[in-house]
């Protein structure tokens, strides 16, 4: 796929004008963005994965206990039958990571960094249901896959934007619509982040959310400068060997906050490790925990390789590659490896490919360096065998 071919997702747009005119600028509605996209689980379907003790779930009914009342999943059979006819709102984390067909969804979003997206969110709606006027600090595509829903946009926030006193949820206390559209399944919209939305369902409908992440500036500044703070000896110190005679001695002169400035310009500006950080920091999983490693010699995976065994990502696992210096680096769920460039190929392999196993590893399976890639992943988690 080139930049300038036009994307169907996108109603025509390549991805170059997108990203020019729209992506963190400005909303898309594109009408039919998957026509015929059915949607890949049913209302009960959705339902039932709210029960599970591991799924992140959360139920919004507009005239509640009390107004916007936000109830937290796992949920139980019971929780169902109580529900009111209409105005309210089931929504489902991470559906991908759960659903292998919602997964592939993400595929449709090759335009934009891989790493970039955070997840797929599922809502089911009842007939008026929604979860009032607010803003996200992400980019959202909201693709309805059943059903009609209303979607109002409105002004552009920021984080001193009156909000309603709710303890839960974030309702706009002003909301001041400019547009509104009814998105019928296939037709998709996409919002900025602080754009200011509200979604009705006109009837029963689902809506999947494709998420980003993008860390804050004050996320950047701590991880990072905590990460840094590992390969600093305690014996590097602020040093003042150039100091003068002192006017005052209680004065801070401006050639301590030089020295201060030059100390932190020679961590902070150490590129491989920005790099290495960032990688580390956008591939880390949300349910870390999931990704548990199989324990196995080099051998013998290769003999299961050879013997037909498929390798798959963990579907909760997150990869990314990069080039550095001195070679490759590969960020796998939250750690990261040097590598030599000849397994530049084999690094795209592993991040692309939906499995992996002796057809497309072939040529990969004698060089050493990769046969001991492939057992690192495994180890870790990042892949492991597909089911039969
Ligand atoms: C929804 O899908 O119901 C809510 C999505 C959103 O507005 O962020
Ligand atoms: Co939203």
């Amino acid at each position: 796929m080139t930049s300038d071919q036009p994307i169907q997702a996108l109603g025509g747009l390549s991805a170059r004008e997108f990203l020019r005119d729209y992506w963190q600028k400005k909303p898309l509605l594109v009408r039919q963005a998957f026509s015929g996209y059915a949607s890949p689980l049913s209302p009960d379907e959705l339902a039932g994965l709210s029960l599970e003790e591991d799924v992140e779930s959360r139920i919004v009914l507009e005239h509640g206990t009390t107004s916007w009342e936000l109830r937290r999943g796992p949920f139980d059979e019971q929780t169902y039958s109580t529900l009111p006819e209409q105005d309210w709102t089931l929504l489902v984390q991470a559906v991908d990571q759960w659903v292998p067909e919602v997964a592939d969804l993400t595929r449709q979003f090759d335009f934009l960094p891989n790493w970039r997206i955070d997840d797929v969110m599922i809502s089911y709606a009842a007939p008026g249901g929604g979860v009032g006027p607010h803003f996200d600090s992400y980019d959202v595509f909201l693709l309805q896959t059943q059903g009609r829903r209303r979607w109002r946009i409105g002004q552009m926030c920021a984080t001193d934007t009156a909000l309603l006193e709710h303890g839960d949820l974030k309702i706009l206390a002003d909301f001041q619509q400019t547009e509104e559209w009814v998105l019928e399944p296939g037709d998709m919209l996409y919002l900025p982040p602080r754009l200011a939305h509200f979604g009705t369902a006109v009837d029963e409908c689902m809506t999947c959310s494709i998420g980003f992440r993008a860390p804050s500036a004050a996320e950047v500044l701590t991880h990072f400068t905590d990460f840094l703070a590992q390969f600093v000896s305690d014996e590097e110190r602020y040093a003042d060997p150039d100091l003068q005679p002192a006017e005052d001695p209680y004065q801070i002169q401006t050639d301590a906050l030089d020295r201060l400035k030059a100390l932190l310009a020679e961590h902070m500006g150490d590129e491989r490790l920005l790099l290495t950080w960032f990688g580390q920091f956008m591939t880390e999983p949300r349910y870390p925990e999931r990704i548990v490693g199989a324990e196995l010699e080099a051998d013998e995976l290769a003999q299961a390789i050879d013997e037909g065994a498929v390798l798959v990502r963990h579907p909760s696992a997150r990869m990314a590659w990069s080039e550095v210096d001195i070679g490759l680096l590969l960020f796998a769920s939250g750690q990261s490896t040097l590598l030599p460039t000849h397994l530049k190929d084999l690094l795209k392999l592993i991040c692309a490919a939906e499995s992996l196993h002796a057809g497309n590893l072939a040529a990969w399976l004698k060089d050493p360096d990769a046969a001991e890639l492939l057992h690192q992943l495994v180890k870790q988690g990042s892949l492991e065998f597909a089911d039969e």
